[in-house]
């Protein structure tokens, strides 16, 4: 057993949590950061976290190489502005740690054909186009997703509810080859993060905030001027009636403003609603648009002020990378003896 070593907190083992990001956006949204990111900010100081830009995910699908590139680090940069600590956790580049695509080959070696066409996100994500113009490296992204996650013997994964099959599969593919090989990998537990802040699309709050939304009117883009995002919030459709309460059947509009009031002021719902009682929607929407604001203002300017000292970036993803693949070439290794491998010998030279 590998020692898991934590400058903060000596002592037993910290559960180890992995979770993965694509760089297919050149901005993050309120969405992302409500639903999802600011767990990995919070879930860094209790586990021992390792957080991983999936640039090889991002390739399954057409896309652009240089603004590939420019997302994974305006990601990376993101990340770190946003709280993503690299003194509190792994961060890294996927495609910086080969043994993902290696390890990725052995549990390919142990899929189904039919298990990985049964995968409803590859069923979804090919309906429009059809599979025969999907690539072999969208069916196998599932394959990958498990790799990430062995890699490093995660004992939970943070994802949304859209992944769960995901991980099912994950653990179907730790039961089939522990049982096969002799015990090797940690069962990862999906750690499914209830929408207690699920953040509706401005304009269409009864449809999820997302990059698909018809109209970018809806989205507040965390990169976007502070200015722009706090007139997104007052331009928010909101519902007939005028007082404020959280109903997200008879007011979706209204509670999605709520929503993300409360999950920004750390307040709570009725907390928040409640100041507003008898006030009206266009004082909620522009004492929001304000909070929205002062998040963003710092947020912006981190980013961009990451991103202009480029050594430095490079700098953490390199000490990323080294203690990512610290623990994966150990895992690698022990499944290539198990699987039948020969070694590699080092050179005479090196010897
Ligand atoms: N498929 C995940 C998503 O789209 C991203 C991802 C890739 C991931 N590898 C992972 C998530 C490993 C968790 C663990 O959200």
């Amino acid at each position: 057993m590998m020692m898991r070593m934590s400058s903060s907190s000596p002592g037993p083992a910290r559960p180890r949590v992995l979770s993965g990001i694509q760089p297919t956006a050149d901005s993050f949204h309120l969405g992302n950061y409500l639903g999802a990111l600011r767990h990995w900010v919070s879930m860094q100081f209790d586990h021992d976290a390792f957080y991983c830009i999936v640039d090889m995910h991002a390739i399954t699908v057409d896309y652009d190489p240089q603004i590939l590139r420019e997302r994974t680090l305006g990601s990376t940069a993101q990340l770190i502005a946003m709280g993503v600590d690299p003194r509190q956790c792994t961060l890294f580049v996927q495609s910086h740690v080969p043994e993902h695509a290696q390890l990725a080959w052995v549990m390919g070696c142990l899929t189904g054909f039919g298990e990985a066409a049964r995968m409803t996100q590859f069923k979804d994500k090919t309906a429009k186009g059809g599979q025969d113009r999907a690539t072999v490296g969208l069916f196998t992204y599932p394959v990958l997703q498990a790799a990430d996650i062995l890699l490093y013997q995660a004992d939970r994964v943070p994802v949304g509810e859209d992944q769960r099959q995901h991980l099912e599969l994950t653990r179907d593919l730790v039961g089939r080859f522990n049982h096969r090989f002799g015990e090797t990998f940690t069962l990862p537990e999906p750690h499914i993060i209830k929408d207690t802040a699920k953040i509706s699309d401005l304009q269409e709050p009864t449809a999820k905030m997302s990059k698909s939304a018809s109209s970018n009117a809806g989205i507040v883009d965390l990169l976007d001027e502070p200015k722009t995002s706090g007139k997104k919030i007052r331009s928010a459709v909101t519902d007939s009636g005028r007082e404020v309460y959280f109903d997200e059947v008879e007011k979706p509009g209204i509670s999605n403003l709520l929503t993300i009031y409360s999950a920004l002021s750390g307040r709570t719902v009725e907390d928040v609603a409640a100041t507003y009682d008898g006030r009206g929607y266009g004082d909620l929407k522009k004492d929001l648009a304000q909070v929205v604001e002062d998040f963003i203002t710092p947020f912006r300017a981190r980013t961009i002020e990451l991103l202009e000292d480029r050594a430095e970036l490079d700098a953490i993803l390199r000490e990323g990378a080294a203690r990512a693949r610290s623990v994966a070439s150990e895992t690698l290794a022990d499944v290539y003896e198990r699987i039948g491998f020969v070694p590699a010998t080092p050179s005479e030279s090196s010897r």
